[in-house]
């Protein structure tokens, strides 16, 4: 059976010019890039070459890039780094709407005696910035906040928020692991001091990421080894990961530049407004004015996301829910409570993520079949029932 793949947030298919690139540095090209030989020489030239466009895409310089194995070792080390860099400070700010990435360190960072300041969102999942402004004070040492949301799609205003944390003296780490490839950014016109990106949301390999360091900023490494990547990320470079990398920030270049999340866009606005139109009792989550051109939360109400999966699934459709079944509960996600989305919406949510190899009849399958799911299964639903008065 083909598959329809429409979960792209969780990961990409790695592009074949990416697998093409990282070929050779396996068993042809194996050296090691510090090595004095130029057979490791010509390796460390094509990092060099992958790291000017990991560079390009973001619009940092060369050496403001390290890299990392995934875009929760940059999250990691970037808030790290900040809270090491200034030991005098006791409280680090983020959002209530944050990766695990950060949410789950952030937890652990309280227990160990750090305050924390959780920013809430409105129900359209939009960051309250004055809550944000009003919390800061002299004793925060790190801002985090994620450029674009991974269940939503929400963005954040980066740009706006940025002079904002700089002119009180707050280092500020946006996670952009969504944001990167599917949007413009440019971090020589928005002030963060750090940002995370990971290869695989944007068709690279999974384990392969990087971590934005603007110069001039305080800096602990947190794989301290040898003189890899500067100091900053000590052990031997993951060689083919990493030119996979460059060569997926290359093509994400030339796709933003040609405008192709546009035909993305499309794609998923046809599915989203289909699908409200001919479902009743359907709703977007999320503020749609503002959202990753890929990403669309849909809530089915009255029915569980877990059963419209499986269903789906049958036919080769892949997307997520907006449940945490993962994590061993049906608590729906923390991103859906803390937008206040009612607890019948946020256990029927499914998110839908395109890619640029997502195609209309792709759409139009869904379009075809999922409406009959949501109906067999509200068919089998007692709050259905009870909310149709039946
Ligand atoms: C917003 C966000 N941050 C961080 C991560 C973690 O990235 P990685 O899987 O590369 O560790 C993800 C992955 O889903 C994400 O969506």
């Amino acid at each position: 059976m083909d598959v329809i793949y429409m979960d792209n947030n969780a990961t990409t298919k790695v592009a074949p010019e990416v697998v093409d690139a990282m070929q050779p540095y396996f068993s042809e090209y194996y050296g090691n890039p510090s090595s004095m030989h130029s057979f490791g020489g010509d390796v460390a030239a094509k990092i060099k070459e992958a790291r000017e466009n990991v560079a390009r895409l973001i619009g940092a310089t060369a050496d403001e890039i390290i890299f990392t194995s995934c875009g929760t070792e940059s999250d990691g080390t970037a808030i790290r780094a900040a809270i090491e860099s200034n030991p005098n400070k006791r409280h680090i700010v983020t959002t209530r709407v944050e990766h695990p990435a950060i949410k789950n360190l952030y937890e652990s960072l309280s227990k160990k005696g750090y305050r924390v300041t959780f920013v809430p969102v409105d129900s359209l999942g939009r960051l309250d910035l004055d809550y944000l402004y009003q919390n800061l004070s002299d004793d925060t040492a790190i801002v985090s906040i994620m450029w674009a949301n991974n269940e939503t799609g929400v963005i954040f205003p980066i740009e706006e928020i940025a002079p904002e944390i700089k002119s009180r003296g707050i280092v500020f780490h946006t996670d952009a692991v969504q944001a990167v490839g599917k949007i413009p950014i440019d971090v020589g016109k928005t002030e963060v001091d750090m940002l995370s990106l990971s290869g695989h949301k944007f068709h690279a390999p999974k384990g392969i990421g990087a971590l934005y360091l603007r110069k001039g900023t305080k800096f602990t490494p947190f794989m301290v080894g040898g003189h890899q990547e500067k100091g900053r990320r000590g052990g031997t470079e993951n060689t083919a990961a990493i030119i996979g990398l460059g060569k997926a920030a290359e093509l994400a270049i030339g796709h933003l530049a040609e405008n192709g999340y546009e035909r993305i866009a499309t794609l998923r606005d046809k599915l989203e407004n289909n699908l409200l139109e001919k479902v009743p009792n359907t709703m977007v989550n999320g503020d749609r004015d503002h959202r990753l051109p890929n990403t669309t939360s849909i809530a089915f109400e009255y029915v569980e996301g877990e059963a419209i999966l499986l269903m789906m699934n049958e036919h080769g459709i892949c997307a997520s829910s907006g449940s945490a079944c993962t994590s061993g509960s049906l608590e729906p996600s923390h991103v859906l409570r803390a937008m206040g989305v009612p607890f019948t919406a946020a256990h029927g949510s499914i998110r839908f993520s395109l890619s640029r190899y997502n195609i209309e009849e792709e759409v139009d399958f869904i379009l075809e079949k999922l409406p009959p799911i949501i109906e067999n299964l509200r068919q089998l639903s007692p709050f259905w029932k009870q909310a149709i008065g039946n």
